[in-house]
């Protein structure tokens, strides 16, 4: 067989980190850099059966194994269940620090100096209040609106509001996106909470703290100030620091695809707010809470665990992507149930919830695919102890995701290997095809449509 030794682009000789490759349709070899344990996609173009070869490429639809970016943000050994934010163990984070300082450290890189805390919470906190005319388009929506899609249009319109933001290489433009979307971000939240139930809303409150407002803005009545008792606002801000960042999951990889196309920030983020609404994603916890009340009571646990082998149900909650071990995440929020139950009433679906986990851990199905419990498997019972509905739970999410989408968008905006994102694709379908007059069409005579069969839904309204 003729061997052909080809070097790559970068010129990369024969080493320890590279790739030899040989197409075997051809015999040649090639010769790739290998760079941070990654080959680069746009190396195999090279590799080509002819001239006229468009060249090879790399088919990976999910990203599942695919880097799309550096950064320097979070680290994730999904295998060792470790999670730290520019260097520090979240175990730590939540223990010693504050939601706004882990989201200056996200965002800036580094721990805060008390000044520089100092000034990153007043403008923050100075940032909470939304234009009367953003509540005006919320009060528009139908009563019952999800508000996850009411947050959505509510950050997209926010660009709207603040037009400048669309200067993105400029520093002042980006700091003032960064704390306006931190801000604003926990007010959209409530507001849409206070429309779906049908009260008024509530404006923040300056003397409060982050996590405070937010309950005050969520939760106050009559009362002249609403201060949450502290073990809710602690593990609130826990909660929050547990959900600032997650490297390129599914919403940031919106942010950053959406963002790549140098949009404003405001609009870059809300696309990770929809991508966050997803019940695979964000939405998560809320299906938690659904599967936990179906199952309604631990006898009835192992029949549904038969079902979801059967792959008639999906166990909400746990697996993930990156984890092939018990989420880090979900055993620091095991930790504050306790003290979140001792304030509020006891929920009793978490004896469903860690019963299901006992016996979904023993069971070789789980096991052998490696699913534990991530996130989403306990946080929304302990929302719903503090009272949120669960139609509220992934708002609680997206509110301190909100860092992290800043601060990766933040360090897109300085990568140099910043492109737009615009995967390639394998195309499947015809070719240069004769346009058929109608006369002349001949096939299946079936009508595109809804199944006959599906039930028509009530639909209220016009
Ligand atoms: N229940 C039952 N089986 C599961 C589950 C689950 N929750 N998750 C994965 N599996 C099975 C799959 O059927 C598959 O089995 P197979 O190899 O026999 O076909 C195997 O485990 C591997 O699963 P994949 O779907 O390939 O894993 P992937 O990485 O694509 O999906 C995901 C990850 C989407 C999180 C998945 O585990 C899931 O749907 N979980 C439930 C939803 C959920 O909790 N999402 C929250 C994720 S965390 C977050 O977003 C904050």
């Amino acid at each position: 067989m003729a061997t052909e030794q080809q070097t790559t682009e970068s010129g990369v000789g024969s080493g320890t980190e590279s790739l030899t490759v040989t197409d075997n349709r051809t015999g040649k070899t090639y010769e790739l850099p290998i760079a941070d344990g990654t080959v680069r996609g746009l190396d195999l173009r090279q590799i080509k059966v002819d001239d006229d070869d468009f060249g090879l490429m790399s088919y990976d639809p999910a990203f599942t194994n695919t880097a799309s970016c550096r950064s320097a943000i979070t680290y994730i050994d999904g295998e060792a269940g470790i999670l730290e934010h520019r260097g520090y163990s979240i175990a730590e984070l939540c223990e010693k620090s504050t939601f706004l300082e882990v989201a200056y450290l996200l965002i800036w890189g580094e721990l805060p100096t008390k000044a520089q805390l100092e000034r990153w919470v007043f403008d923050v906190t100075h940032h909470t209040f939304v234009h009367e005319d953003l509540k005006h388009l919320f009060e528009g929506f139908r009563y019952d609106a999800h508000p996850m899609g009411m947050l959505l249009s509510g950050v997209g319109a926010l660009s709207t509001f603040y037009p400048d933001a669309k200067q993105i290489n400029d520093e002042e433009e980006r700091y003032m996106a960064a704390v306006r979307l931190i801000a604003k971000v926990p007010t959209l939240a409530a507001f849409s909470y206070r429309h779906n139930m049908g009260l008024p809303y509530v404006y923040p409150d300056n003397e409060l703290s982050f996590a405070e407002n937010f309950l005050s803005m969520v939760f106050k009545k009559t009362e002249a100030r609403h201060t949450p008792k502290p073990e809710l606002t602690k593990a609130l801000d826990v909660l929050f620091i547990l959900h600032a960042d997650h490297e390129q999951n599914c919403s940031t990889n919106a942010v950053r695809g959406v963002g790549s196309s140098d949009v404003d920030p405001y609009s870059a983020v809300a696309a990770g707010v929809a991508a966050l609404y997803g019940p695979l994603h964000g939405g998560a916890n809320e299906a938690v809470l659904r599967m936990l009340r179906r199952i309604d009571s631990v006898d009835n646990i192992p029949d549904f665990l038969a079902r979801v082998k059967d792959r008639e149900e999906k166990l909400m909650g746990f697996g993930h992507r990156v984890y092939k071990n018990y989420d880090p995440r979900a055993r620091i929020i095991q930790e504050h149930m306790d003290a979140v139950f001792e304030a509020t009433e006891y929920n009793p679906l978490v004896e469903i919830a860690r019963e299901l986990e006992k016996q979904a851990l023993a069971d070789e199905y789980f096991t052998e695919r490696k699913l534990y419990p991530n996130v989403d498997f306990y946080s929304g019972i302990i929302y719903e102890a503090m009272g949120i509905p669960t139609d509220m739970f992934t708002l609680l999410f997206a509110i301190p995701r909100t860092a992290g989408w800043v601060a990766q968008w933040m360090e897109m905006q300085e990568d140099p290997d910043k492109k737009i994102a615009r995967p390639r694709q394998i195309y499947t379908g015809e070719r240069e095809r004769s346009y058929v007059a109608m006369a002349d069409r001949e096939g299946p005579e079936k009508i595109v449509g809804p199944p006959a069969r599906r039930p028509k839904r009530p639909r209220r309204g016009a």
